[in-house]
């Protein structure tokens, strides 16, 4: 058996004691496989005080990491500290200027930096793995990487946020309001105090950007995805939806297009027939359409320790067993640039909610916009609420009524152009809600 692998790790919070724990458990299992034995030579984490409920005697401690990265005694820096900048960059840097693998679960860092930070690895000779950075637990980079190696990807698309996937589960199921599924995610541990990075979308723009990097071979530009949250969906969007046959999802979007690759993140209406809509509650699911295999879905723990230190564990068993791979499934040089599909050209079905006001012409006035932008309508449905009174027998006039509509495929700005002369109109008490139904196979 060949020498030990040391890894020199830099974290010790949720995943990084994880991976201390599954190599304690199947350490010997793994050298079987790789045919190399693995250990944690050194640590680093802010504080060393704290009780991990970690033996970490017998390895070296680094308050520095960028000291560990560089320090001679490790072969891999498996990077689990997290964040764009600062000391992970700062570390990530140095442990490949030190000529030494690299692992991270940071999908922060690789979507800002991915692009330089390959070159710089593919320059030294070493691996810059990131399993664990677009979907936990979910094997997707290799799944895209190298078992799609043979295909061309037409449409990348998943449910990447369990937070969000909590919460819109929940909303459907219990006919709760954003706000009250937000406070109990929060009890629970699955969103953090301040939600806006994960509920606005944010977190599977990162993700999403990496995935568009391997699927279509381009360079990395999280900036110029298009990213909408689901603090907007209502429990009217979710019983509407469930009535037309769909279910409502928080989706990343990665696809082929005339114009170049489109990205986009934002609450999107699945038909309840199709795979992905069937996965509720904090599971992630990735799809991947592709010339020759076709369709294919891997769904599973997007987050948790013991999950997404099964991936990290999966990068250092491939350097281990000496498989390099480019970080992105290709030389670096041989990225593209990034051509941006911009949203308004999107094409597609729509979803609208419209509060209407019961006069006469509302309806007609609706009709014709949506006719001058050559929308065709598939349904219409107006659901009639008891009207309200202000004193018994005395209803309040003029009180608005939800009416949903749904579209055939039209372009983004002609159902954006077509909602801003409604507005004008001023038959409508409340902006339109307007919500992408995306369609498969
Ligand atoms: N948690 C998940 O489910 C999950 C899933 C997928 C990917 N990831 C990614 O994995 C990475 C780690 O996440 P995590 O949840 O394990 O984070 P975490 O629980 O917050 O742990 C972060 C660790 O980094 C250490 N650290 C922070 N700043 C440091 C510094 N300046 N110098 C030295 N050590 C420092 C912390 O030290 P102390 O313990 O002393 O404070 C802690 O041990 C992130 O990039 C995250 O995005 C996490």
């Amino acid at each position: 058996m060949s020498d030990v692998l040391r890894l020199g790790l830099a974290g010790l919070g949720t995943v990084g004691s994880s991976l201390l724990h599954l190599l304690e458990r199947h350490g010997n299992d793994i050298a079987v496989r790789t045919g190399r034995p693995i250990a944690v030579s050194a640590v680093s984490a802010r504080n060393r005080q704290k009780d991990r409920g970690l033996d970490l005697s017998g390895l070296q401690w680094f308050d520095d990491p960028v000291a560990l990265a560089r320090d001679p005694g490790n072969d891999v820096f498996v990077e689990l500290i997290g964040g764009a900048n600062g000391t992970a960059l700062d570390s990530v840097k140095a442990a490949i200027g030190a000529g030494k693998h690299v692992v991270t679960a940071n999908k922060a860092l690789l979507a800002e930096h991915g692009v330089t930070l390959a070159r710089q690895a593919e320059d030294a000779g070493v691996s810059l793995n990131f399993e664990a950075a677009a979907a936990g637990g979910i094997p997707i980079i290799k799944t895209l990487r190298e078992s799609l190696a043979g295909n061309s990807v037409g449409r990348v698309y998943g449910i990447m946020n369990g937070t969000c996937n909590y919460i819109l589960t929940r909303m459907e199921r219990e006919g709760l309001s954003f706000a009250e599924c937000l406070a109990e995610a929060q009890r629970l541990g699955y969103a953090e105090a301040d939600p806006t990075f994960d509920v606005e979308g944010f977190d599977t723009a990162h993700k999403l950007a990496l995935l568009t990097a391997i699927a279509f071979g381009t360079e990395i530009d999280a900036d110029s995805i298009y990213v909408e949250g689901i603090s907007s969906i209502t429990t009217a969007d979710l019983e509407a939806a469930d009535e037309l046959g769909y279910r409502i999802k928080l989706l990343g979007v990665a696809s082929r297009t005339d114009s170049g690759i489109e990205q986009r993140v934002h609450p999107a209406m699945v038909p309840k027939s199709s795979p992905i809509a069937g996965i509720d509650g904090v599971t992630n699911a990735v799809a991947i359409e592709a010339d020759f295999v076709g369709q294919l879905m891997l769904s599973g723990p997007g987050a948790g320790g013991a999950a997404t230190a099964s991936s990290v564990m999966s990068d250092i068993a491939d350097i281990a067993r000496g498989d390099r791979m480019g970080t992105f499934g290709r030389p670096a040089s041989s990225l593209e640039p990034y051509r941006r599909a911009e949203i308004r050209a999107h094409a597609g079905g729509y979803y609208i909610r419209l509060s209407v006001f019961d006069r006469p012409g509302a309806f007609a006035s609706i009709a014709r916009r949506m006719a001058d932008h050559g929308i065709s309508l598939e349904s219409i449905v107006q659901r009639r609420r008891a009207p309200r009174e202000d004193a018994p027998g005395h209803p309040i006039p003029e009180q608005p009524q939800p009416v949903i509509l749904i579209t055939y495929e039209t372009t983004e700005t002609a159902i954006k152009e077509a909602l801003d002369g409604i507005m004008k109109d001023g038959h409508i008490a409340d902006s339109p809600q307007m919500i992408r139904i995306e369609q498969f196979g």
